[in-house]
């Protein structure tokens, strides 16, 4: 029989101040992967901020599930550390105690039938320990290659049947799947023993206050919806510049690449977000069938656009941040004739009323000069330049930038007369900054997924449609890729913008990436 877990300590007081959202039903989460770097760096302080934000029930537990053989006092241990390290604010000493004591551990392999057996043991001490009614959410922070098995091991060990209003829900990390035949197997597999209102597919820019101002930007101000449509928007470019390389996730990264790493998924969250129909109501139903339409309009690739509209780069050595850093290729855990991107471009099209003939300029890519992620939406220009016999003969085109990272806001730009006596347009901007208004509060952009994901709530997930209909965008592109490796990498220094033929992409339709000051 496993340990009986420390059953001392009670949460500290709850002051629960007016109008902030309830407190989290009971429950247990379930972390397999329990010793591995995103629940020490991300889930255990997401947890403590929102026990700390009074979000937590008082009747929660944690099982972390890992290979490791520890005991319940070990892991304890190792996590407190952990936390004490990774934490995003100062910390109450009464409430990681609280939420440390709370805290048990299975060891085992995750393909070991026993090992479910072991889960559900402690799972039984452990819910009636803590009073957490047999609702468990399993959060699988393990390599991909693990969650269908797990999913599979977790419904044979009758770990995920739901009765007498007991629930159970499995959050799987990204990515899902690694191409659209892969994900489609891996949603049937899941779908087998989980219901889809019971699988929460995570994908972390969900998790950013600013992605999720997209919507409410769009949809709860008179204002921007009737001019955001082609006859008003010229374009619009979505940038998401890193600094690091694939720093210690060389072998991971190494068979993904850029464009599986981050485009099905974040990326097309930023697209959808920015350009799907207004849904018939904030449920999760409602937002996932318009994002889910989008991802669908996106103009498939054959193999000669991927020629024309797709980009790929891979760094070699430079200087990124005042430091020199070295190629990909000399990255740990990567073969010195990598051939993986580490940047991709792309230009997309969307076939619908809205958007018919917008382009979408995409970038995105590690060791750029500067961590950087906005969406840019650039208004056509005014029909006529009207300053007859002034100096005037252009005037730039309005641009509105949402501002995702790391400064989180919104900016205006427009024309203005440039005071004096010759009549001159200069280009000025109006800018709103969240952390002006609202302040600024360290977390880690997971305490709003973990929440809603306790809460039930989807919203914030995607559905099976959605990862498949991500997939089958960038499926023609990676088979391109994959039948003519690339011959010029690394095609560009680290500490610059991308290769050469990122410019060549966007100046072909006598446009220009947006400048991003460095
Ligand atoms: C992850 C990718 O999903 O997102 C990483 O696997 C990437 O390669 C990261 O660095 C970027 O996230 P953020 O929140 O820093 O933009």
């Amino acid at each position: 029989m496993p340990q009986t877990p420390n059953l001392e300590r009670e949460m500290p007081a709850l002051d629960q101040s007016s109008g902030s959202p309830p407190p989290s039903g009971p429950c247990i989460m379930v972390i397999f992967g329990g010793t591995g770097d995103l629940t020490a760096r991300k889930l255990f302080p997401a947890l403590y901020n929102l026990a700390k934000s009074k979000l937590l029930s008082p009747d929660f537990a944690v099982v972390g599930v890992g290979r490791n053989d520890y005991t319940h006092e070990q892991y304890r241990q190792i996590m407190s550390e952990k936390l004490q390290t990774f934490a995003t604010g100062a910390m109450d000493p009464e409430l990681s105690k609280w939420l440390i004591s709370r805290v048990s551990y299975v060891g085992g392999e995750f393909h070991d039938p026993q090992l479910y057996t072991r889960v559900a043991q402690t799972l039984a001490v452990v819910d009636k320990t803590y009073n957490t009614q047999g609702n468990y959410f399993f959060y699988l922070a393990t390599s991909p290659s693990f969650f269908g098995n797990i999913a599979e091991q977790l419904g044979a060990a009758g770990l995920v049947c739901e009765k007498d209003g007991q629930w159970r829900r499995v959050v799987f990390e990204k990515p899902f799947g690694n191409d659209l035949v892969s994900a489609r197997a891996l949603n049937r597999q899941v779908l087998k023993v989980l219901h889809e209102n019971q699988v929460f597919r995570i994908d972390h820019y969900l998790g950013k206050e600013t992605v999720q101002n997209i919507l409410v930007f769009r949809f709860s101000n008179g204002i921007f919806e009737p001019i955001w449509n082609r006859r008003y928007i010229d374009h619009i470019q979505i940038t998401v510049a890193e600094t690091v390389g694939v720093e210690k996730r060389g072998g991971y990264f190494d068979m993904a690449g850029t464009l599986r790493d981050m485009v099905p998924n974040h990326l097309f969250q930023l697209v959808s977000l920015t350009t799907m129909e207004p849904p018939i109501s904030f449920s999760s139903g409602s937002v996932h069938d318009e994002q889910s339409k989008i991802l669908h309009a996106i103009q498939p690739f054959d193999a000669e656009d991927v020629l024309h509209y797709a980009v790929r780069g891979q760094y070699g050595p430079g200087v990124c941040k005042g430091e020199r850093v070295p190629a990909y290729r000399a990255e740990e855990g990567v073969p010195p004739d990598s051939k993986t991107e580490t940047f991709i471009a792309l230009r997309l099209m969307i076939d619908n009323w809205r958007w018919a003939g917008v382009p979408f300029y995409l970038r995105t890519g590690k060791r750029l000069p500067r961590r950087y992620t906005e969406v840019a939406v650039q208004f056509k220009r005014a029909p006529l330049v009207l300053f007859r016999d002034t100096p005037v003969s252009n005037l730039d085109a309005n641009q509105l930038v949402i501002h995702i990272a790391p400064d989180e806001g919104l900016s205006l730009r427009f024309g203005a007369k440039v005071p004096g006596a010759q009549m001159k347009v200069g280009p000025v901007e109006m800018n709103f900054n969240y952390s002006d208004y609202f302040g600024t509060s360290a977390n880690t952009g997971y305490e709003v997924l973990l929440y809603d994901g306790i809460m039930g709530d989807q919203t914030l997930y995607q559905r099976a449609d959605m990862v498949e209909a991500g997939w089958a965008v960038v499926d023609p592109v990676l088979d391109v890729w994959k039948a003519l490796p690339a011959r010029n990498f690394p095609n560009y220094a680290s500490g610059s913008w991308g290769p050469e033929e990122a410019n060549g992409l966007i100046a072909r339709d006598g446009r220009s990436w947006r400048k991003i000051a460095e």
